[in-house]
């Protein structure tokens, strides 16, 4: 077996993995790359990068390991598609990687949800204006704790209804397409909400997607979209781009991209720019405001934990607080003071609280709540920390055991490594360049695979038509959660060869 050393040759600042993979030649800023200090660690406790302690030694010295506990962790038993024979004991805890598709669930969720429900028992109607969550403010109460999670001012938030639905209210503002300029540019292979939303706006102002939908696609043979080709794209293209709504990360792959970046470029066009922060917001920190960017929206059930279907989010500029830009309009976007004088006429909220359509749930603002005060206990720059150190343990270990080998090398070695199982994964190798998730495609049949590790109490997702997306979240996952799913992973390539043998 390879030493650590072998694995990651030090090279003047320059970090290579064995394999095809190079991690990460380039720590942005003067910090140490994150595989370099595991390594450090590695050498001063004298233990390898494999070694279980290892790994508890990390959770040992986390600043934010106790927030775990802040938390309802699946145990195995409980979960679906288990294969009890796997389970080391009835109380085993599963390894839950899949955050970036439903966050768990904050212990004290089910307390402040029940005394949403307690209230409407003794009070019924009284309980729009009393109590802890007032319901008819119960979004607003919530605004002061989120903005800062995306970056923005209080007066650039407004919480309501779901990502898509709020995706297309932005969209009928701020896509106001002319005969010169009427496409919209999004990534080919943006999620399938988000698509289906721009081909129903395209057509909705009367425009055909075939010649007003603009994707950006990764160059032939790689996996991410440059930010030289996204930009490239809009200097092209920029004068006929109404819109440029792309992701904060991409769900599939995990690429963040530059919306800072892209955000001066589309401007500088004339464009209005948009994100789609699903993936980002709770992951990687955002400066919606600082950025200039003109309008986001967002979720709150994946990396927040707000519970399916949670309560979503819309960031618009301050600058557009007074804008008379085209909206749909509901009586939750008009002014309280005046909401119930029932005159029809429309006194709108200035911002995106004018946005608000229907009254909110009280239910669903209190499960916010609950994710939002455990977010309240840390920052995104401390989860960003570890996160970073998280994500390079598990890319190291399973380039450790299953890195692809070299194309057009001959060695034994290599020829041996051919037959067995390898991984590729897709996500950028800069730690800046990603979030929590890594997505990775496996020599073997995906299907298998993923069943494999569901029945041993492994949960993560999968995207087809070839990915597994593994995601240890900093705010619940530990370096043992790591650890742990690669042995189970381990252990299913190894019932996978037997079935296969057999
Ligand atoms: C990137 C992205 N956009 C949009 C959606 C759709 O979200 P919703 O069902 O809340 O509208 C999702 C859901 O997972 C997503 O990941």
């Amino acid at each position: 077996m390879a030493t650590e050393e072998s694995l990651c040759q030090q090279n003047g600042g320059q970090v290579k993995n064995v394999g095809h993979r190079e991690v990460s030649p380039k720590p942005s800023n003067d910090r140490l790359h994150p595989i370099q200090t595991l390594l450090e660690k590695s050498r001063e406790w004298h233990c390898q990068l494999t070694d279980v302690a290892f790994a508890k030694r990390l959770d040992a010295e986390d600043p934010l390991h106790h927030l775990r506990n802040l938390f309802h962790y699946p145990k195995k038993c409980d979960l679906p598609d288990i294969d009890r024979s796997l389970m080391s004991d009835d109380d085993e805890e599963s390894v839950y990687l899949c955050g970036n598709s439903l966050g768990l669930m904050p212990k004290s969720t089910a307390d402040l949800v029940n005394r949403e429900l307690v209230k409407w028992s003794k009070l019924g109607v009284y309980g729009h204006k009393h109590g802890e969550l007032p319901w008819q403010q119960c979004d607003e109460f919530l605004v002061d704790q989120m903005a800062p999670l995306v970056g923005a001012q209080t007066n650039e938030v407004a919480l309501m209804n779901g990502l898509t639905v709020n995706e297309h209210l932005l969209l009928i503002s701020f896509y106001q397409p002319t005969n010169e300029r009427h496409k919209i540019l999004i990534e080919d292979h943006a999620f399938p909400s988000d698509h289906y939303c721009v081909e129903s706006q395209i057509r909705l102002r009367g425009f055909h997607p075939a010649t007003s939908l603009l994707l950006i696609t990764p160059r032939q043979g790689e996996e991410n979209i440059r930010t030289e080709d996204i930009l490239q794209k809009i200097e092209e293209e920029g004068n006929s781009i109404a819109v440029i709504l792309l992701p904060g990360v991409q769900y599939f792959t995990g690429q963040v991209f530059d919306m800072a970046a892209i955000t001066k470029a589309g401007q500088a066009k004339g464009c209005f720019v948009g994100f789609d922060l699903a993936h980002a917001v709770g992951n990687i920190e955002l400066f919606m405001h600082d950025w200039n960017v003109d309008f986001a929206c967002w979720c709150s059930y994946k990396y927040m934990s707000s519970g399916a279907g949670g309560m979503a989010g819309i960031f618009i500029h301050e600058r557009y607080t007074h804008a008379d830009l085209p909206k749909l309009t509901g009586w939750w976007g008009h002014r309280l003071e005046t909401r119930f004088h029932m005159d029809n006429k429309l006194d709108l909220v200035p911002g995106p609280l004018g946005y608000r359509l229907s009254n909110p749930s009280g239910l669903l603002a209190a499960a916010l709540k609950g994710s939002l005060e455990v977010f309240d206990k840390t920052s995104v720059a401390e989860l960003r920390n570890k996160s970073k150190l998280l994500t390079a343990y598990l890319e190291h270990l399973l380039l450790h055991y299953y890195a692809e080998p070299e194309v057009g090398s001959s060695s034994a070695a290599d020829e041996r490594s051919r037959t067995k199982a390898s991984v590729k994964i897709i996500t950028p190798t800069d730690p800046d360049e990603r979030g929590c998730q890594l997505s990775v495609r496996f020599s073997l049949p995906i299907a298998q695979v993923f069943k494999e590790l569901t029945q041993s109490g492994v949960v993560l997702d999968r995207r087809e038509p070839n990915v597994l997306r593994v995601a240890p979240l900093p705010m619940y996952n530990s370096f043992e959660d790591v650890h742990r799913f690669i042995s189970h992973l381990n252990n299913a390539f190894k019932r996978l060869q037997s079935k296969a043998d057999n």
